[in-house]
């Protein structure tokens, strides 16, 4: 949520503020600005609402000049979506300049302290608040921003990433980081440095960087370079770490959209994720096994688990699901799959025996940082499968398997979902084998079955101008029902969720057999309903919820197993996806729900890869 961008060096900051704006627009893209603080102490703010590109526009032809500088993409939390209410916020005297992601909660009380002072307020956020009580420290503890910042921040309860800036030492640049990301890259010989909310902005100027730890204040000055202080003015150590990010994976790559691209880059997504982890060999497959450093590092305490629970938000937690069913089968152990929001709050039963699996694409998500903090109070292993390297949620694990499937920058997930299904599938693999729960017979088989995955993805994606031809019909629709059964009930969920968030259309996912408890009232001939019907042992009782729903006139789509007959006599129109196990089925019959959703969006003219009131990185609870 919100997207923060900061330079400081020998180059014009403007450029440089503006691209790495660009990669962060998919954190907030209701408003953005940007603050740069010329040599001889001037600074020029130019805000403006909508898009980065809005930005770029408005200032065309004005001054740009400045060496430091500071910008911001916004997703509103306090206030609308205005000029006004878009960062940089500037104190009352104009010297200092913030930008912030976060919440600041105790806001109100601060400002109201603040306005008892003389100060008044532009804006209604919580950032403008903040950024005149550093200039009220700041002008009462000897116009040092560092100690002002540091002051400031002990009065604050919440959560932030900020980057401030002032005119009166124009070489100077203070940032701080309390549950909300940031990143400071190192450049060449120590002499510039770039501020942003994650790596992606940084690495094609430098692949060195220090991520900040929640409570450190980075100070960065052009003479002094990067110190790291504590909120009581100490000296912090840190480690500059080398990141390791493809700069391709950040374009389009001829693709209409990011998700289009990352919907085509999951077979080769899904061969980075199980290289070095999956060892199959088709002619001999009694050698087939999976490799995960996590298990053998922590074998007992995994092998001995008592319960597992897994935390997760939206598409994450649906991947939790799809978990929840590969560990119970495979391991016999009992597993809870938690909204991380709903969990931090429910005074949960957790303890020393419990494993904890965490799952995050961003790794930065605000609730299920917070609930793997309180599950680790309570002596729990917490174990992560998050996608971004060095985030927050990496770090607060005790061990892990990162998705490694690149970076996603839809905002809709989908090649991390089934990055984090694969995952979990390889994680209950080899911790069914280590325990003895599943056999070695069917170890072998569904590891050979796995590694051919990414092939049967491929051959999914043939038909993708099927799926995008049917789309066309569904504009229309105000409803869409997704139902599914067993591993596809979860699917079922990330469908309707895929839809709603892109297309805007309203779309349920149901277990099939939950249908006539409630939502076949709903069904009449306007009302889309798709039902993910693969071969499994429950195929004949999903056959017959789609005899249900036919004879009230819905409109059936299904999503079969190829070869299938008896569906097709039912269904208006049929998808067909590759056979493969039961319990792989998800990373298939996901895949034509994704390009489904995708076309119904474009042919609704919509936004795609930055819809309406979404960010990718959900760093506020
Ligand atoms: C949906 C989507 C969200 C995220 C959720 C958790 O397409 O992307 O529902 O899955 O906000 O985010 P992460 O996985 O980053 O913790």
């Amino acid at each position: 949520m919100c997207g923060i961008v900061g330079y400081i060096g020998e180059k014009q900051a403007f450029p440089i503020l503006i691209e790495g704006l660009k990669k962060l627009e998919y954190r907030g893209y209701d408003s953005a600005g940007v603050a740069l603080v010329k040599d001889q102490g001037e600074l020029n703010v130019y805000k403006t609402t909508g898009k980065v590109a809005n930005l770029e526009t408005l200032v065309d032809g004005k001054d740009i000049e400045g060496h430091v500088g500071i910008a911001h993409t916004r997703w509103a939390t306090h206030g609308e979506p205005s000029v006004k209410n878009a960062h940089p916020h500037v104190s009352m005297d104009g010297n200092i300049a913030i930008v912030h992601n976060g919440i600041i909660e105790n806001y109100q009380v601060l400002k109201q302290q603040l306005v008892d002072r003389g100060y008044m307020f532009n804006s209604t956020t919580d950032t403008e608040v903040l950024c005149q009580l550093i200039d009220y420290y700041y002008n009462n503890n000897g116009s040092n921003l560092l100690s002002a910042v540091c002051s400031a921040l002990n009065d604050v309860i919440g959560a932030y990433a900020i980057v401030v800036t002032e005119k009166k030492n124009p070489h100077h640049l203070v940032a701080a980081r309390q549950s909300s990301p940031l990143v400071v890259g190192v450049g060449k010989d120590k002499k510039e440095f770039f501020i942003a909310s994650d790596a992606t902005p940084i690495v094609e100027h430098t692949d060195k960087v220090v991520y900040l730890d929640d409570g450190q204040i980075a100070d960065i000055s052009i003479n002094n370079g990067l110190h790291i202080v504590n909120h009581s003015n100490k000296q912090c150590q840190f480690d500059i770490k080398t990141v390791d990010m493809d700069i391709s994976k950040l374009s389009k790559g001829g693709f209409d959209h990011f998700m289009l691209k990352e919907i085509y880059e999951q077979p080769n997504c899904l061969r980075d994720a199980m290289s070095g982890r999956l060892i199959a060999n088709a002619e001999h497959p009694e050698n087939n096994r999976i490799v995960l450093s996590a298990l053998r590092d922590y074998r007992d305490r995994l092998v001995n688990a008592r319960n597992i629970i897994i935390l997760g938000c939206g598409t994450s937690w649906h991947a939790g699901l799809i978990g929840k069913q590969l560990i119970e089968s495979m391991c016999r152990k009992r597993v809870s799959v938690e909204y991380a929001s709903e969990f931090r709050y429910n005074n949960p039963v957790v303890d020393k025996d419990d494993v904890v699996i965490a799952i995050s694409q961003s790794g930065e998500t605000a609730d299920t940082l917070a609930a793997i903090q309180l599950a680790k109070q309570h002596g729990a292993l917490i174990f992560g499968i998050v996608n971004a390297v060095g985030s927050s949620i990496a770090r607060e694990t005790d061990t892990g398997i990162y998705l490694h499937v690149g970076p996603e920058i839809g905002v809709a997930s989908t090649k991390a979902f089934t990055g984090q299904v694969a995952m979990l599938t390889l994680f209950a693999l080899a911790l069914g084998h280590e325990t003895g729960t599943l056999s070695d017979s069917e170890y072998h088989k569904i590891i050979g079955e796995l590694a051919l995955i990414p092939t049967k993805m491929e051959k999914e994606l043939e038909v993708t101008e099927k799926i995008a031809n049917l789309a066309k019909m569904f504009t229309y629709a105000h409803n869409f029902l997704y139902l599914g059964r067993g591993f596809n009930y979860p699917v079922a969920l990330e469908g309707a969720l895929k839809l709603k968030e892109i297309s805007y259309i309203h779309a349920e996912g149901y277990p099939a057999a939950e249908m006539k408890h409630g939502p076949i009232a709903l069904v009449d001939q306007d009302m889309p309903i798709v039902f993910i019907a693969t071969h499994h042992k429950l195929y004949e009782k999903i056959i017959s919820n789609m005899q249900e729903v036919k004879s009230r006139k819905g409109r059936i789509l299904a999503i079969v197993t190829e070869g299938d007959e008896h569906v097709r006599e039912i269904a208006d129109n049929v998808i067909e996806i590759p056979k493969t196990e039961n319990c792989l089925v998800p990373l298939l019959s996901v895949v034509p729900l994704q390009i489904l959703a995708y076309y119904v969006a474009v042919d609704k003219g919509l936004n795609v890869d930055m819809p309406r009131n979404l960010a990718k990185s959900v760093t506020v609870e």
